[in-house]
C-alpha cells in the first residue's frame, strides 16, 4: 500500500438505512468514519420498499420519530386477511408510513455532523487482505478513477448485494451465503387511486398461496397523502414462482378499487426472509442490515432491525477500542448484543415463516377461521418470538379444530422448534473458537424440525 493512503477506524460500505446508521451511531462516538453509497445523496436509501416501521424501533433505540418530510402516514394497526378473505385478524400497534429517502438522509446529515466523512457516488470495490484479516478497501468513482484506503474494520451495508462479503473466502463464516428459497421477490408500486382510503391509518396484509405463493400482497396507505397507496407482492425465492409484477398486475390491481388509478412510482427488490448471518463480524469485517439478513422473516420488514444491528455493531467498536483494538474476539459482543435484541426471536420466526410457506390456502383459512392462532399469538409471535399455547386454550383449540388435527399438531411441532431455536440462541458461544460447534448443533435442529413437519 502507498504512502499516501489514508487510514479510517470504519470504511463503511453502503450508505442505506444500515450504513447510514452505522456511521451516525459509530462519528457520535467520536471513531474516524468514512462511509460511500454508489448512489447520490438524492436518492439515499432508495430502495423499493412498503415505507412502513413501527413505534417501537425509534423508542427501542432512542431515535426521534420521523416528522415533517420523513413522514408519509400515521399506522394504528395492521389487518391480516386470510386466502378468502372473509376472515381478518387486526393487530393493532402504532407505527409510521416514512419517506424512505428523506429518512435516510436524517442519518447521512447527522453522521456528517459529528465528522464522518460521506462519499455518494463512490463504489466500494476490492477488499484488501493481509495476513488473513481484512485492512481495507479500494473505492471507485467515475470523476476520480480507482483509490485505496485502511480501516480497523470494514463494514459491508450493501444490503441484498452483500458487495464485499461475497469475495470473502467460503469457509469464512461471515460469508454465508444466501439460498434463493430464504429471501422473498417482490415488486411494488405507490399509486394514487381516485377514492380517498377508508380508515387509511390501517395497513393492510393479504395471505394467498393462490396470489402470492410463499409471501403475501399488501396495501398500504399513506395517510398523510389522500388516496395514495403502496400495493405491492412477494413471493417465495428459488421455487419457480411466476414473477410478482405479473401476479400483481393479474391478481390484484385488476380490482376496481384501482381502475383509473396513476402510477407515481413503481420498482421490485429482493429482501432476506430467514435467521440472522452466523456471526456479524470476522477478521476485519462486519455486516449490517440486510446483508446480515436482519429482516423479520414474516413480514419482511427490515429497517427498524437494519438500524438495530448497526446500533449493536457501535456498541461493540466502542467496547473492543476501549480494550485494545477491533479483534474478532473484542467485537464479538455485537453478536451477543443483536442477538437478545432481536437475533434469537428471527430465529424463531424463521421456523414459523417455513411452516406458513408449507401450509395450503385452505389451511391457512381453516386455522384463521377456527383461530387455532389467535390474534393475541400473533401479537406474542411477533414481539417475542414465542408461540405459547396455554395448556387450556391447547385443549380447547384441540376440541374446536379437530376437523384438522393434523394441522394442530404440526402447530404444536413448530411451537417447540421455535422454543428449541431460541434456547439455542441464548447458548450462543461466548467467543469465536465456539461457532463452529454451535453452527453444526444449530443445523441439526433445523435438519430435525424439518424432517417432523
Ligand atoms: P439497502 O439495500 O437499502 O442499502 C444498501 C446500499 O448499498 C444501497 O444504497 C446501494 O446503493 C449501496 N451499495 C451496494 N453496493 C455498493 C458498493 N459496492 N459500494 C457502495 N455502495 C453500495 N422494511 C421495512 O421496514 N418496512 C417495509 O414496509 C418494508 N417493505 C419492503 C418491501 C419491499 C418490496 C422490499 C424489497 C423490502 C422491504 N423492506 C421493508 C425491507 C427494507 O427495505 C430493507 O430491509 C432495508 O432497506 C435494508 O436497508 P439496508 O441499508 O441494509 O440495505
Amino acid at each position: 500500500m502507498g504512502v499516501n493512503v489514508i487510514k479510517y477506524d470504519v470504511v463503511i460500505a453502503g450508505s442505506g438505512i444500515a450504513g447510514a446508521s452505522v456511521a451516525y451511531f459509530l462519528s457520535r462516538k467520536g471513531f474516524k468514519v468514512l462511509f460511500t453509497d454508489v448512489k447520490p445523496f438524492e436518492r439515499a436509501g432508495d430502495k423499493p420498499c412498503g415505507d412502513a416501521m413501527g413505534k417501537h424501533h425509534f423508542d427501542e433505540l432512542g431515535i426521534e420519530y420521523p416528522k415533517g418530510e420523513e413522514l408519509e402516514g400515521l399506522v394504528k394497526a395492521i389487518d391480516i386477511y386470510s386466502p378468502s378473505e372473509e376472515i381478518r385478524y387486526r393487530v393493532t400497534g402504532e407505527g409510521f408510513e416514512v419517506n424512505r429517502v428523506e429518512f435516510t438522509k436524517r442519518f447521512i446529515r447527522l453522521a456528517q455532523n459529528k465528522g464522518a466523512e460521506y462519499l455518494p457516488e463512490v463504489q466500494v470495490r476490492k477488499l484488501l487482505f493481509k495476513n488473513g484479516r481484512v485492512i481495507g478497501a479500494s473505492l471507485w468513482s467515475r470523476s476520480r478513477g480507482e483509490w485505496e484506503v485502511e480501516a480497523d474494520l470494514v463494514i459491508d451495508a450493501t444490503g441484498m448485494s452483500r458487495a464485499l462479503l461475497r469475495q470473502l473466502p467460503k469457509d469464512w463464516p461471515i460469508r454465508d451465503d444466501l439460498r434463493p428459497q430464504d429471501m422473498n421477490i417482490a415488486y411494488r408500486e405507490i399509486r394514487k387511486l381516485k377514492e380517498p382510503v377508508e380508515e387509511p391509518e390501517i395497513l393492510r396484509i393479504y395471505v394467498s398461496q393462490e396470489k402470492a405463493p410463499g409471501g403475501y400482497w399488501w396495501f398500504f396507505p399513506y395517510s398523510f397523502k389522500d388516496g395514495v397507496v403502496n400495493v405491492g407482492l412477494g413471493v417465495q425465492g428459488g421455487m419457480g414462482h411466476p414473477f410478482p409484477k405479473d401476479l400483481l398486475y393479474t391478481k390484484v390491481l385488476n380490482s376496481p378499487i384501482f381502475e383509473g388509478s396513476e402510477i407515481i412510482e413503481a420498482g421490485g427488490a429482493a429482501v432476506p426472509t430467514r435467521r440472522p448471518i452466523n456471526t456479524l463480524v470476522w477478521e476485519g469485517i462486519a455486516a449490517v442490515g440486510d446483508a446480515a439478513y436482519t429482516v423479520n422473516p414474516i413480514h419482511g420488514g427490515g429497517k427498524g432491525s437494519a438500524m438495530l444491528s448497526s446500533w449493536c455493531m457501535a456498541e461493540a467498536v466502542e467496547e473492543a477500542a476501549n480494550s485494545g483494538g477491533l479483534t474478532t474476539e473484542a467485537l464479538w459482543g455485537a453478536n451477543k448484543c443483536f442477538i437478545d435484541r432481536y437475533g434469537a426471536k428471527q430465529a424463531a420466526l424463521d421456523i414459523f415463516r417455513v411452516f406458513l410457506q408449507r401450509l395450503s390456502d385452505k389451511d391457512l383459512d381453516d386455522g384463521m377461521r377456527r383461530k387455532l392462532i389467535k390474534e393475541e399469538d400473533l401479537n406474542t409471535v411477533s414481539l417475542h418470538g414465542d408461540l405459547e399455547l396455554s395448556t387450556v386454550e391447547k385443549a380447547m383449540r384441540l376440541l374446536s379444530g379437530l376437523r384438522r388435527p393434523t394441522l394442530l399438531f404440526k402447530l404444536k411441532t413448530v411451537a417447540d422448534y421455535m422454543g428449541k431455536i431460541k434456547e439455542h440462541y441464548r447458548k450462543f458461544p461466548e467467543d469465536p473458537s465456539g461457532l463452529n460447534s454451535w453452527l453444526t448443533d444449530l443445523q441439526r435442529i433445523y435438519d430435525d424440525f424439518l424432517k417432523k413437519l
